[in-house]
């Protein structure tokens, strides 16, 4: 028999600065109750000036190495999901295996898959223990905040900062079997939901800073919006199907924290009630990658799962892609 490949321990953290919706209707032409109904949201955290990227990742990561039982040594491999980076090259997981002081391990970067980020390395995770490597540290983290366009009423109302991670490994410390995960690309829509400038395609220049091109996200929000919903409750049935376990099984679901309505839309197409779905997107907004491991790491503090709980993740992003993995507590 194989040893269970799955979930030694989860972290998470979050800036202590909370930007709430009447905060951002004093700076642009919004209100409470237009974000409330729309997408869900009160408040979301935002970094301070002195943290960036790398802090929030490593932060996240201690904590879960704590919870693991792991130190920074134990570590084989580290994949940091990110659309936000420390720096452009080289990528954040360097910088994160560095300040966490691990050996001079495989480190990388899955950059600019979005929101589905972190559930996509996931899938690549579980494949690398069983292929090579024993511990496996994975980190969501995004810093928006710093990035977006403070004036694009459409988007930045949305958006928050945050870092979740997980350490994956076999073994008897697994806390939660990851029996399986699927993820899918529709390249199509690349142009949907997409931040353009910087690329080779329209490189940074003094004339798009002047424009303040770096901060402009693309969105056809109502095609994100109705995509989103298609693709996460689909993906959902897709890893269930393939772990050979049914919908009623199910405990919890943590979908990426995008908008409620979202969220909302998904769980009733999957038809479950109110308390199987977890929700934390009225207190952090949108936090990209962050998302999922951040639900995860809240939803088991929360006692929210007990052993023997079958959860499901289910993740949507920029891309399109999509990701979904079911854990068996
Ligand atoms: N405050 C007030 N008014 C606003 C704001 C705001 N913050 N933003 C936009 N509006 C206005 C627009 O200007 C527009 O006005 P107009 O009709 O006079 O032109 C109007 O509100 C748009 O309203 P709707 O089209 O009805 O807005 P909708 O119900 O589609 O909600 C939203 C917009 C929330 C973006 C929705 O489409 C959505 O949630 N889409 C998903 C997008 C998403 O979650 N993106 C996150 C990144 S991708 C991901 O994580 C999956």
């Amino acid at each position: 028999m194989t040893d269970r490949i799955g979930v030694l321990g989860s972290g998470s953290y979050t800036p202590s600065r909370v930007m709430t919706n009447a905060d951002w209707s004093a700076l642009i032409d919004t209100t409470d109750e237009w974000i409330v109904t729309r997408t869900g949201i009160h408040e979301r955290r935002f970094a301070a000036d002195d943290e960036t990227t790398l802090d929030l990742a490593a932060n996240a990561a201690e904590k879960a190495l704590a919870d693991a039982g792991l130190t920074a040594d134990d570590l084989d491999e580290i994949i940091v999901a990110s659309d936000t980076p420390e720096v452009y090259t080289p990528d954040t997981a360097a910088y994160l295996q560095h300040r966490l002081g691990a050996r001079e391990i495989t480190a990388y970067d899955l950059g600019g898959s979005g929101c589905a980020g972190f559930v996509l390395a996931l899938d690549i995770a579980k494949t690398r223990v069983q292929a090579v490597s024993k511990r496996i540290l994975v980190v969501g983290v995004e810093l928006i905040s710093r990035l977006m366009n403070w004036t694009d009423r459409a988007t930045c109302v949305l958006f928050g900062d945050a870092a979740g991670a997980v350490v994956i490994g076999s073994g008897a410390g697994v806390k939660a079997e990851l029996l399986a995960v699927t993820a899918g690309t529709d390249g199509s829509a690349a142009d949907i939901l997409t931040l353009e400038t910087g690329g080779t395609r329209r490189p940074f220049s003094l004339a798009e800073a002047k424009k303040g091109g770096q901060h402009d996200i693309v969105m056809n929000g109502r095609e994100v919006y109705r995509q989103a919903v298609h693709r996460m409750s689909e993906a959902a049935e897709k890893v269930l199907a393939q772990a050979g376990r049914l919908k009623e099984e199910i405990a919890l679901v943590i979908p990426h924290q995008a908008n409620l309505r979202i969220i909302d839309a998904v769980r009733s197409k999957l038809g479950l009630r109110e308390e199987q779905v977890y929700v934390n997107v009225d207190r952090y907004g949108n936090t990209g990658s962050a998302t999922v491991p951040l639900a995860l790491d809240e939803a088991r503090r929360e006692g929210r799962i007990d052993p023997g709980d079958l959860v499901v993740l289910t993740a949507f992003g920029a891309g399109f892609h999509w990701a979904a993995a079911a854990l068996q507590f």
